[in-house]
């Protein structure tokens, strides 16, 4: 049987109890060896007041041995405490007292990379979410805080770093009892905050540390150091300069400061997530800290950016006010994404930024909520944590902190939340805490809008008009929720519709305005701001959901001509692309066989002609001024040139056939490309540089429209560009992109071009492992028919490693999620294999496994047999003695 085995009931959140002790202060002695670790742990221990007397100690212990316990220097008596597989229960116990307890763990043979690992003969752990308890015995969840102080002991020759969180405290050479030892050294390290257990975290390692420093505005310098294998040193940076620009933002915006004397980021290669903000101690999967000019593309130094500016922005929200529970991580993880976000939006361009998160929002958030997965972002029973990291908590999450600050204001929203990082300092707090800050600070009622974090599914909000007279008019609202699990929705949402209104001739936007939307129906008066007073007599067209003020569905009947207009005018630049994309969207399904009510030809024209235009303004703008604002220009049109994903075009179809789209998809990318190749080629050439790799927004901008036009080049048969590109780049932001366009593109001259640059790419790259992992995803991606037998073929090949999180993405997570033809393929092998690697990757990793089963989620929507066939893959996962991480996710997906 699985260690693991399944747990009757789930947790529910009704059931919380805070803890019966509190633990003031833990002392943990790391003795390191990766195949037998041991931890010597001492824990100051009082009952709450008010427990009762006989209550006992419970501590949770997984996968861990226990060596002895004494209580207040006493051993313990066998018949005071009783072992299971996951607690460790101590009776009779005094109202205060200190506990010893000695165990060992194995790193070293610990695949799950949760709890304390090896990686590339380095020490790393992860405790989020549940990771502590297979270090040592512990009351392992967020409520229970503690001051830490760790001492590792380790070789001094191979593990010359010791590293743990808060301030370095004593180092050297002698053991506890004071001798030497034998090639041993140690490092004391005391963290003065007190926090609870995930946050911990220790390294040991032969690693180079890179350092640059900060200082704080009341004046303090801190040390910044980053810790890296030493053939990366040179690659660290722009991680520096993204940590340095994000605690200056805190300060700015958040009046937050550093809080530790020193604050570090480690790179590991094993890492089943971005990276986790353990208080003062980062570690982050080394993709998103590595970077050059020539290994990494400006897609990875902008996600660098983001996550280095994520895991710092937690050092309040999530450690200084930390969870009462697990029910609450949206608290911490929807309010700091929202924060990294708009910290990107500040660096960048806050519209394009605004595009790339609602495209992230629709790609992967929409669908969940419309599947068998649904669940609230404040879900009310688990039964295993690891698989509510999910895009519902982390997107959807930050939108509702988003439409707080919309219907608050951005200065009632500051000051709320400086209040709740006041009021609640130092505590486990609630998503309702925070809500009663909003509630106190604004003097509004919130009752309503408490329903975003505790119903799932994407509210449908239909408005009666998307067009009004001269003078106004009147418009009816109207809001449901219906998804596959929650049914209909009761009680409406809190919902803020931004609009605009725009003259249908001349363009002049003539009013903007905020409706709070809180019944299930609402009648409204929209009137224009300034009346025409130049006699005109043009209609009204409303722009709806300015800057997607709501994550929801918004339908209005709106003509083409209307549509077009807005693409032109709309003083919102997010709706202003809003419009293209949906007009690529409309086209798209169109080509794939589902009548979207357009004429084709009319919408394509007006796609070409909005396209065109784009591009050029762009041009002038470069041309015209060379500065910052012209190069955003350049970002935003990168952006109205991409068309909507495959897998996004899927979203709201039912029994879709996954080539059909595949197909619409890019005879309408090559239709297009046909018809505005000239102003392409110019964007192309113009934009084509020799200047040196600068990763500004500027310069990554204006990459960025480059390679956008090249991609709809290629489908238009000019493979040839690819090619040069992808052989002759000095960048890798060009040399991917060349790469990526010709190993997805379905034109048949991008095949040999496709051979070329992909086996050009490996022989340069072969010995790097993050470059390679790219070739691995595109290898996955390609759309040929034999798309299935390459991936097969590359399992086996020496770049992939099994046990490496970032290859198995690449590899099994681009085909499944990225290769619509290939994964859906007409004899369901595509699911069968992914299925089979799950259950393979299982045995070593579970939660890693069970984050691959998303692959599956639009099964319920596929047309026949393709439907059957999922279905029938994912369960066979369930006779393969499935972890509980992956059973849970498997019977939530087949549940219908
Ligand atoms: N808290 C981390 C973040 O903000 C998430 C995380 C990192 C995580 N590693 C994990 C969650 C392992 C679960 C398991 O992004
Ligand atoms: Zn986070």
């Amino acid at each position: 049987m699985r260690p693991d085995t399944p747990p009757k009931n789930p947790t529910r959140l009704a059931n919380y109890q805070p803890y019966d002790f509190i633990i003031d202060a833990v002392a943990l002695d790391f003795d390191l060896d990766p195949e037998s670790t041991t931890v010597t742990s001492t824990l100051n221990v009082r009952r709450r007041e008010g427990v009762d007397p006989q209550a006992p100690l419970v501590l949770d212990g997984e996968e861990i041995s226990l060596v002895s316990i004494r209580l207040d220097d006493n051993p313990l008596a066998p018949d005071r405490y009783q072992l299971d597989e996951n607690t460790l229960t101590i009776k009779d116990l005094p109202n205060k007292f200190t506990l010893h307890i000695v165990n060992t763990c194995s790193p070293a043979t610990n695949t799950s990379l949760s709890g304390l690992y090896v990686s590339n003969d380095m020490f790393c752990t992860q405790c989020e979410a549940e990771g502590f308890r297979r270090i040592t015995y512990y009351p392992d969840r967020p409520d229970v805080m503690s001051v830490f102080t760790v001492r590792i002991d380790a070789d001094k020759k191979r593990y010359p770093v010791l590293l743990s969180n808060g301030n370095p405290g004593e180092t050297g050479e002698t053991t506890k009892t004071g001798e030497t030892k034998d090639g041993k050294h140690f490092a004391i390290w005391h963290d003065p905050h007190p926090k609870p257990a995930y946050l911990f975290a220790l390294v040991a390692g032969d690693l180079a540390c890179v350092e640059d420093h900060f200082v704080t505005r009341s004046g303090k310098q801190i040390p910044l150091r980053v810790f890296v294998q030493h053939k990366n040193k040179d690659r660290c940076d722009f991680t520096l300069d993204a940590l340095k620009r994000s605690m200056k933002w805190e300060e700015d915006v958040y009046g937050l400061e550093y809080d530790l004397d020193v604050f570090m980021i480690v790179a590991v290669d094993h890492f089943n997530m971005g990276a986790m903000e353990n208080k003062g101690l980062n570690i982050f999967n080394s993709a998103y800290v590595l970077a050059s000019p020539d290994t990494a593309t400006d897609a990875d130094y902008e996600i660098i950016e983001a996550i280095v500016a994520h895991e710092y922005f937690h050092n309040w929200s999530g450690n200084r006010v930390t969870l009462r529970d697990w029910f609450q991580l949206c608290l911490k993880e929807g309010f700091t994404v929202f924060r990294d976000q708009e910290f990107s939006a500040d660096m960048r361009s806050r519209s394009v930024q605004r595009i790339k998160d609602v495209r992230r929002l629709w790609a992967s958030q929409f669908p969940e909520d419309a599947g068998p997965l649904a669940h609230p972002p404040r879900p009310d029973h688990f039964y295993t944590i690891d698989n509510f990291y999910t895009t519902t908590v982390y997107e959807k999450g930050a939108e509702v902190v988003r439409m707080l600050k919309t219907l608050l204001g951005e200065d009632v929203f500051l000051k709320s939340c400086d209040q709740y990082f006041e009021r609640h300092d130092g505590e486990a707090a609630t998503i309702e805490d925070f809500a009663k800050v909003m509630e106190d600070i604004s003097g509004r009622d919130l009752t309503l809008f408490r329903n975003w974090w505790t119903r799932p599914g994407t509210p449908h909000v239909t408005v009666s008009e998307g067009t009004l007279g001269p003078e106004g008019g009147t418009v009816e609202l109207k809001q449901e929720t219906s998804t596959t699990t929650a049914g209909i929705d009761a009680e409406p949402r809190h919902i803020p519709v931004g609009y605009a209104l725009v003259g249908a001739s001349t363009g002049d936007v003539r009013g903007t305005g905020l409706i709070e939307l809180t019944e299930a129906s609402q009648t409204i008066e929209i009137k224009p701001d300034t009346p025409a007073d130049d006699g005109s007599n043009e209609p009204l067209i409303v722009s709806w959901l300015t800057d997607f003020s709501a994550p929801v569905v918004l339908s209005s009947n709106q003509s083409l001509d209307d549509r077009l207009t807005l693409a032109a005018h709309d003083p919102d630049p997010f709706n202003r692309w809003s419009v293209v994309d949906g007009l690529w969207r409309d086209l798209c399904q169109t080509a794939a066989g589902y009548n979207r009510g357009i004429d084709e030809e009319e919408a394509l024209n007006g796609l070409c002609a909005a396209l065109d235009r784009s591009v050029l303004a762009a041009l002038d703008a470069l041309e015209g001024t060379r500065g910052v604002q012209g190069a955003i220009d350049a970002s935003f049109v990168a952006q109205l040139l991409a068309a909507p994903s495959a897998s996004d075009l899927t979203r709201g179809l039912d029994g879709f056939d996954p080539a059909a789209i595949v197909d619409g998809r890019s005879k309408i990318r090559r239709v297009t490309a046909e018809r505005i190749g000239g102003t392409l080629l110019s964007a192309y050439e113009r934009l084509t540089s020799d200047a040196p790799y600068e990763p500004s927004a500027e310069a990554s901008g204006q990459r960025g429209l480059k390679n956008a036009a090249l991609g709809l080049l290629v489908e238009a048969g000019r493979a040839d560009l690819a090619e040069a590109q992808g052989l002759s780049s000095r960048n890798m932001t060009d040399e991917a992109a060349a790469a990526a366009i010709l190993a997805t593109s379905e034109h048949p001259d991008a095949v040999p071009a496709r051979e070329k640059v992909l086996g050009a790419f490996y022989d340069k790259w072969k010995d790097d492992a993050l470059v390679v992992n790219k070739w691995l995803g595109w290898n996955a991606q390609q759309p040929d028919a034999n798309a299935l037998s390459h991936v097969q073929r590359l399992a086996e090949h020496k770049s992939f490693d099994i046990k490496t999180p970032n290859k198995v993405r690449a590899l099994f997570g681009v085909f499944s999620n990225a290769n619509l033809k290939g994964f859906n393929a007409e004899d369901g092998e595509g699911y069968r294999f992914i299925a089979e690697q799950i259950s393979r990757v299982d045995s070593l990793n579970a939660q890693l496994a069970a984050r691959m089963t998303s692959a599956f989620e639009p099964w319920p929507r596929l047309k026949q047999p393709l439907r059957s066939l999922a279905q029938n893959a994912l369960a066979s996962i369930l006779d393969r003695e499935p972890s509980t991480n992956l059973k849970e996710m498997v019977e939530r997906l087949l549940k219908e």
